[in-house]
């Protein structure tokens, strides 16, 4: 057992994107490419030297294998302790949770998130900074420029570390802790959440259903839900994480959960059902024969703040990515909270939530979190739903229509077209930026456009600013069509179309989503020349 300083040269696509290094499998298992982008940031973040790292992923195909080469790695470079999730399974959330609670100087998360695993999907590895959040921009670049210098990586000789039981073990000098990635979770949600109301509910008799997908969650939710709520075993289903996600695509949403969604939509189905993704940041959340966009949940998660006992009388303002619907802007109107929009991606969040500026957000992507850690967590809102029902009493139809009435309903949709050709992807995005200053004043699809730009942010907590955030264009009756390009995707271009239309009438709340928002689609189709340009006449995905 030694230490070895191996030769190798730079890849030239270690460029982080919206969360982290997000590659195929095949990529990831080129010799040294792991390695490379490992070693680069173990470079690029001196205070890991002597300090604690986090390790752990969402159970995909290549995790294990990754969690022990990034052992061997951080012992060889003088990493003080690791922290390792049992069978190196840790959630999003979980790892943020973590690096917190045991104030350790960052993680390394091994997840592609909601994409799909196995040999032939994908893998992702992300750092986190001692906050528990996605690292920065400014560090992301960082680590990029040091991958491309890169000319050699550190890795200590040894045989696999035993991960499928808690223990401590070492590698040269650096201590290994193989913990339980469950309970340190599960104790903090206990004392955010009136627990003693939740099972009160489901004693009550209230039926939920809860789709892991296969994916990271499962664990966590069969312990909060089952164990420690009471809700019936069989309330969580697709509990067991496998490498393959069981050949599905780990992203709650319509088009994904449809076992879940085909149940909760039957006569009979449960009063309440949700979803997680690959890594467990994501939610969905239905009621019976009833779908509750992430945008109208992170609105109903900051009206109904108040009802939750770890945000009773703390509430601070809200923050949404910039093509989340501007639902929760009407709420933090009427509390009289702050209000920001922000680029997606959950990176920019996490300077306004240590500034203690916010203390929720959410993006329209099925990710709401709140100043609890520094990540996007997927049961937290499931948890944060029964709280609210718990307390309420009534169905999750009955409070979001409520909360129309109130404040207002803003339709939205999200259309993806997935896997174009970058080039084409690429033009289209430059000839709609080229015409948007003359759109300004003119009536398009029954409104005027009041303003229509590339979306910039600049980062009120450090003024850092971040171009290029999506192209908007926006009208005066509230309504709104965005086009960004994915920064996620590893197949060509993805091109999302986001369009959302604000109603106050109660009378006009209850169409269609896809109709109301017909002549909206419409018109982004036209001015993007989107069919002529990416040979495409249906949307791969509508969310
Ligand atoms: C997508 C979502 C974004 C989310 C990210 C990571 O990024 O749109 O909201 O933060 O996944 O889960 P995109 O592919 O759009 O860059
Ligand atoms: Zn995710």
């Amino acid at each position: 057992m030694e230490m070895r300083t191996i030769a190798t040269t730079p890849f030239d696509d270690q460029r982080p994107g919206t969360s982290g290094l997000r590659k195929t499998v095949s990529r990831f298992r080129q010799p040294n490419y792991l390695e490379n982008f490992v070693q680069a940031v173990f470079d690029t973040v001196p205070t890991l030297k002597g300090g604690t790292l986090v390790v752990g992923g969402d159970g995909r195909f290549y995790n294990r294998e990754a969690c022990q080469t990034i052992l061997r790695m951080a012992a060889a470079n003088g990493i003080g302790k690791v922290l390792v999730g049992r069978d190196g399974l840790l959630s999003t959330p979980a790892a943020s949770v973590l690096i917190r609670k045991y104030q350790t100087q960052g993680g390394l998360i091994l997840s592609a998130s909601h994409n799909p695993g196995g040999p032939d999907g994908d893998f992702g590895i992300k750092f986190n900074t001692a906050n528990g959040g996605p690292a920065p921009e400014s560090l992301t670049e960082a680590i990029y420029a040091r991958s491309k210098s890169l000319t050699e990586y550190r890795l200590f000789d040894h045989p696999d570390i035993p991960l499928y039981e808690a223990g401590l073990f070492t590698i040269g000098t650096t201590q290994i802790e193989v913990i339980d990635p469950v309970n340190d979770y599960a104790e903090l949600m206990e004392e955010l959440f009136d627990f003693d109301a939740i099972r009160e509910l489901f004693i009550g008799g209230f039926r939920m259903r809860f789709d892991a997908m296969h994916a990271i969650t499962g664990p966590y939710a069969h312990e909060i839900l089952e164990r420690r709520l009471g809700a019936p075993i069989g309330t969580v289903i697709r509990g067991e994480p496998l490498p393959d996600f069981g050949g599905h695509h780990p992203d709650p949403n319509l088009a994904h959960a449809t076992e879940l969604v085909a149940e909760l939509y039957s006569e009979h189905g449960p009063d309440f059902g949700a979803a997680s993704d690959g890594d467990g940041d994501r939610n969905m959340i239905l009621g019976h024969q009833f779908f509750v966009t992430p945008s109208d949940s992170l609105a109903l998660i900051l009206a109904n703040a108040e009802l939750v006992p770890g945000y009773r009388g703390k509430v601070r303002g809200v923050a949404r990515s910039m093509p989340t619907s501007g639902a929760a802007d009407k709420v933090a109107e009427t509390l009289g909270l702050e209000c920001f929009e922000t680029p997606t991606g959950w990176k920019f969040f996490g300077n306004l939530l240590d500034a203690g500026r916010i203390s929720f957000c959410g993006e329209e992507s099925f990710g709401s979190s709140s100043d609890h850690i520094r990540e996007k967590d997927g049961l937290w809102a499931v948890l944060f739903w029964l709280n609210i029902l718990a307390e309420r009493q009534q169905s999750v139809a009955e409070i979001v229509k409520q909360h129309w009435a109130e404040y207002g309903r803003s339709y939205y949709t999200r259309h993806d077209y997935e896997a174009i050709d970058l080039a084409a992807a690429q033009g289209l995005m430059t000839h709609l930026e080229a015409q948007l200053p003359d759109l300004v004043g003119k009536t398009l699809a029954g409104a005027r456009v009041a303003y229509a730009d590339n979306f910039s942010y600049t980062d009120p907590v450090d003024g850092s600013v971040s171009k290029n955030q999506g192209l908007r264009i926006g009208f005066e009756d509230g309504s709104r069509i965005i086009y960004r390009l994915s920064g996620t995707g590893t197949v060509g271009a993805t091109l999302r179309l986001y369009i959302e239309k604000y109603e106050a009438d109660p009378a006009q709340q209850n169409q269609d989503t896809q109709q109301a928002l017909a002549p909206l689609i419409q018109l982004a189709l036209e001015l993007a020349e989107l069919p002529q340009r990416t040979g495409r006449d249906m949307p791969t995905v509508i969310t």
